[in-house]
């Protein structure tokens, strides 16, 4: 399947992985600040922003093979740099297990190694539903105020909008299958301390849907990995504090090289 994605910059290549419901757009601040650095590809996963939705569950293999074709598709045979944020980081982990020698890097933002609890997964089930029944904006309305920092969430409308912005186009199959892959996840914690690639963990400091001691535990187990804990930020730090997770980014490229 042919997946919309952006190129931009020249030097290291660099894939950046969006979060569910998102949408390529949710990095426009990465492809600004960091095009002297990475040659980026930033691409739609299946179901959301302009990608066509199939049906059934995305599992994270699925949409790791995906990414793998968008790599290849944009001329890409060397080893990348993969920075997946929240489900993105699934995928990312999932394409490491897959293609580990395509891996330069690794950058898990705001994610979590560890696979959904079964309360978890029920809730997954009834969102997949609810979204059926209600569409897609219940999906978008349901999550928009855990996306950002309780307090940017309140007084900055505008960003609030540009989430909300980056949301749309997710369509409801898009929506099911991606909510029922995360069900489906594996554990990846076993691998974590195999991972044989420089990697980079990112976490909002108030994220309210993945907590900071998930990004504290893959540090722990992941050989030689680096912790950015951004402040004042929540799930999105890359859009409510890119100068800083900019900064993080541009260290790590600058480690590896
Ligand atoms: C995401 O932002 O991608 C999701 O919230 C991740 C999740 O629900 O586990």
């Amino acid at each position: 399947m042919q997946l919309p994605s952006d190129v931009r910059g020249k030097g290291t290549p660099l894939l950046w992985i969006h979060g569910f419901p998102l949408s390529r757009r949710m990095w426009a601040e990465q492809m600004g600040a960091l095009a002297d650095r990475a040659r980026m590809i930033a691409l739609d996963l299946r179901g959301h922003g302009e990608a066509p939705a199939t049906e059934g569950v995305y599992s994270m293999e699925l949409l790791a093979e995906d990414c793998l074709d968008v790599l290849r598709g944009q001329g890409v045979q060397e080893p990348a740099v993969v920075c997946g944020l929240s489900m993105g980081g699934y995928v990312a982990l999932a394409f490491y297990r897959r293609y580990p020698q395509q891996v330069r890097g690794l950058i898990l933002a705001a994610t979590r190694a560890t696979a959904d609890t079964p309360e978890g997964k029920k809730g997954r089930e009834q969102g997949a539903a609810m979204a059926r029944q209600a569409g897609a904006e219940w999906a978008f309305d349901t999550m928009l105020p855990k996306m950002l920092a309780a307090q940017r969430y309140e007084s900055d409308p505008a960003l609030v909008e540009r989430v909300r912005g980056v949301m749309a186009g997710a369509k409801v199959d898009g929506i099911a299958g991606a909510l029922l892959g995360m069900r489906d996840r594996p554990d990846s914690t076993p691998m974590l301390a195999a991972i044989g690639c420089p990697a980079l963990i990112i976490h909002g400091e108030e994220d309210a849907l993945i907590p900071l001691a998930a990004a504290q535990a893959m540090q722990a187990q992941i050989p030689g990995a680096r912790l950015a804990v951004i402040p004042q930020a929540g799930h999105l730090p890359n859009m409510e504090q890119p100068e800083i997770f900019n900064r993080a980014v541009r260290e790590f490229l600058d480690s590896i090289d």
